[in-house]
């Protein structure tokens, strides 16, 4: 169930140049699952007046752990917290999403999108699978500090480290290389619409991973609701309440 917790930073450091990794530390477990999220906010800061959301990284016992990009107002003030401060925690939120049943898995992640990942790393072990995970230069490639390096394919914009340019660009060999029954994808909707339309050519099932911004966090405000195609005609959802997965076939895409 979901609850509100006083959360003491424990640590943040930065993960690779301009991407945070908070640790923090709450009065009992949070008992999230992979596939759900938490909000945050300063208690005392009205502006911005939304907690925010971010995945989890990590749950261990009272330890929360996420990893953040500083992209706009909150997220700059949370890159600039010290060790001891206390924010608002709320959560578990969202749905958990299962990974489907697939001989093989190709988990595409762009920047932060890829923090999805990193809560199936365990039940990845035992499957056949392989990262494509991309960033804009080594300074936001935070990935080989999580995902290991044997089944994980690098692309950095700018070359600095891994290949150069974004994940779209090796993406079609890779799917006739790999071969995977199932891509699951986690980015920006630009990129999600990229690799939408790689699966559709090469004929491979697609689940998409949507973190539209959001107001409300608790399905009350709509402002992340999304089309899904039924056999009806259409269907909203609300992501923050009926998952942040979607299966590509059926989800119309926000504009970017
Ligand atoms: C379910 C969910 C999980 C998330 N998990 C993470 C995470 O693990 N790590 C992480 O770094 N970020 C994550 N995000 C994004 C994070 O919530 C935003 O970066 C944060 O809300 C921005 O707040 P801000 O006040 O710093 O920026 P704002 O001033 O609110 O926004 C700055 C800029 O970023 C854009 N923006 C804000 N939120 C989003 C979004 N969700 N998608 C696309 N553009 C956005 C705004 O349009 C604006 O241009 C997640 C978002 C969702 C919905
Ligand atoms: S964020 Fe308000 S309904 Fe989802």
């Amino acid at each position: 169930m979901s609850g509100v917790f006083k959360a003491r930073i424990l640590k943040k450091a930065s993960l690779a140049g301009e991407i945070f990794h908070l640790v923090m530390e709450i009065d009992s477990p949070l008992g999230s699952a992979p596939g759900q999220f938490i909000r945050l906010s300063l208690p005392g800061v009205l502006d911005p007046f939304l907690p925010r959301p971010f995945l989890v990284f990590k749950e261990m016992g009272t330890l929360v752990e996420i990893v953040f990009y500083p992209r706009g107002k909150f997220t700059r003030i949370l890159s600039e917290v010290e060790e001891g401060m206390f924010l608002q925690l709320q959560g578990p939120l969202g749905k958990p999403f299962v990974l489907p049943d697939a001989k093989s898995y190709l988990l595409v992640g762009g920047g932060t999108g890829g923090v999805f990942f990193s809560r199936y790393l365990e039940t990845l072990k035992s499957k056949r699978h392989l990262f494509l995970l991309g960033s804009r230069s080594l300074s936001t490639n935070w990935f080989p500090l999580v995902f290991p390096q044997k089944e994980t394919f690098l692309v950095t914009e700018d070359g600095s480290s891994g290949i150069k340019g974004t994940v779209i660009d090796p993406l079609p060999q890779l799917i006739d290389d790999f071969t995977p029954d199932l891509i699951i994808a986690s980015g920006p909707i630009s990129l999600l619409k990229k690799v939408k339309s790689v699966s559709e050519i090469r004929g491979v099932p697609l689940y998409l991973v949507l973190e539209e911004i959001m107001g409300c966090g608790v399905g009350v405000c709509l402002s992340c609701a999304i089309s899904l195609k039924g056999e009806r005609g259409l269907k909203r959802v609300r992501l923050c309440r009926e998952g942040l997965v979607w299966n590509a076939s059926e989800v119309i895409l926000p504009e970017s």
